[in-house]
């Protein structure tokens, strides 16, 4: 298990790449069990949830080639059970029902299990399957869903903190090859809803709607192979922005969607950063003053709770009191505690971070919990006084491609250490 050490006061400077996304690709891999043809996917970031996706899908049956980032995958002999090692590391396989559904008319993978950043059920996503026609059996720690056939209707998708990503594609994916029309209402509106939908579209698929609250399937009979890129990772873009605002002399991102991170640009701004942005690329640099925030995570596009613990980090060594509330996963505090072994000063009242800002943290031996917390947890670092050790660091390899390097090069001072 690596882990890593930061040695903070390094100011940053120059540009990186934003890789493609974490949370585009894996729906977008799942979504290739849908044809016998082969697909071309590019710009597949290497995370080891990435690898995990592949693993599941090879097991699946599929012929998985990778050459740098792009794979190519072919799901011509398929079986329709996803098994449970591999299935446990990631929650994310839940996004193999969908598909397997809507090709083989049955799908069995195991339960996702506890998560660290608090109860993940997956009573939407399989409300939607039983909307579609399909029986859901939950036994001995499996879940299988089988319909004879799947026929299209109205599908509201709406829980008690809004939308639901997974369970928006996953019903997205299934209904793509159902008898008829299928309305999603209360769908999930995230650019990588949008560009599942795109790719689907590309094999053939009839989809209106997405980036909406309502999605339109008109089922069609088979879908064909495609070549698709992944977008910009918009939460790897919003980890460097924080990063930049934590310590940048200015910073540029290369290869974003700057529309999609208005969300996370507009209370930057706000708080007195400046950014400019040109086409696929965007610009931070410190600005006159810097100023606290109210910041209220919400599914898009509201403020990605993705960006939640990351600009904990930023907001810790922020003068002033700023308050952030998590709307959609209000047990992701973990950070939290780790924060404060640095010398913040936060109180936590619920879903609710009350963070009094201090002039500086300082480094210390820290435990990254999720993936989230792990990068607040090296932005924080950055800024400390004296060296951060970050133990746990797989969670981070979960979602950021070189995040070590892409900062060493910036001007970061990281090191990654076999243990
Ligand atoms: N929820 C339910 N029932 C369901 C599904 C979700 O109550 O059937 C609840 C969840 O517990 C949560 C809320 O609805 O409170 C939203 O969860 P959602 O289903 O949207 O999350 P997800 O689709 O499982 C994706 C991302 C997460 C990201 C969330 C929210 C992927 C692979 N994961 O998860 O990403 O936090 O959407 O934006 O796309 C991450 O990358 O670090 C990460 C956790």
């Amino acid at each position: 298990m690596d882990k890593i050490l930061v040695r903070g006061g390094r100011p940053l400077s120059g540009s990186v790449k934003i890789s493609g996304s974490k949370n585009s690709a894996l729906p977008i891999l799942a979504a290739t069990l849908l044809t016998k043809e082969p697909c071309v996917i590019s710009r597949v970031p290497d995370l080891s949830d990435i690898h995990y996706m592949l693993t599941i899908l090879s097991q699946l049956g599929c012929e998985v080639e990778r050459a740098s980032g792009t794979v190519t995958i072919k799901a011509e002999k398929i079986v329709t059970e996803a098994p449970y090692e591999i299935v446990r590391k990631m929650r994310a396989s839940v996004c193999v029902l969908g598909p397997l559904l809507g090709r083989e008319k049955e799908a069995t993978v195991s339960l996702p299990g506890g998560c660290i950043i608090g109860d993940r059920p997956i009573d939407l996503h399989l409300r939607g399957f039983e909307a579609l026609g399909a029986a859901v059996l939950v036994h001995a720690g499996n879940v299988k869903v089988l319909a004879p056939e799947l026929r299209g209707t109205t599908i509201s998708l709406r829980g008690k903190f809004g939308s639901t990503v997974l369970g928006t594609d996953n019903v997205m994916m299934a209904a793509v090859l159902a008898e008829g029309t299928t309305v999603i209402d209360g769908a999930a509106e995230e650019p990588e809803v949008v560009d599942l939908a795109n790719f689907l579209i590309a094999m053939g698929a009839k989809i209106e709607g997405a980036g909406t609250r309502r999605i339109l399937i008109e089922g069609v009979k088979e879908l064909h192979g495609a070549e698709h890129e992944v977008i910009p990772d918009r939460i790897e873009a919003g980890t460097f922005l924080a990063a930049a605002a934590i310590c940048g002399e200015g910073v540029t991102l290369h290869r974003v969607h700057p529309a999609d991170l208005k969300a996370v640009t507009d209370p930057l701004i706000q708080a007195g950063f400046v950014i400019e942005s040109n086409g696929n690329q965007m610009t931070l640099r410190p600005g006159a003053t810097r100023k606290p925030l109210k910041i209220d995570a919400y599914p898009y596009p509201g403020f990605p709770p993705d960006m939640q613990a990351q600009m904990c980090a930023l907001l810790a060594t922020t003068d002033g009191i700023s308050v952030v509330t998590d709307n959609v996963f209000p047990q992701r505090f973990m950070h939290v505690a780790e924060l404060k072994r640095m010398g913040a000063n936060i109180e936590l009242q619920g879903q609710t971070a009350v963070i009094h800002g201090v002039e500086r943290l300082s480094g210390a031996p820290v435990m990254a919990s999720d993936l989230r917390a792990s990068a607040a947890l090296v932005l924080a670092g950055l800024q400390a006084e004296g060296t951060t050790e970050i133990n746990r660091v797989y969670h981070i390899d979960r979602g950021y491609e070189s995040i070590d390097e892409k900062l060493n090069m910036l001007g970061a001072d990281i090191e990654r250490v076999k243990v």
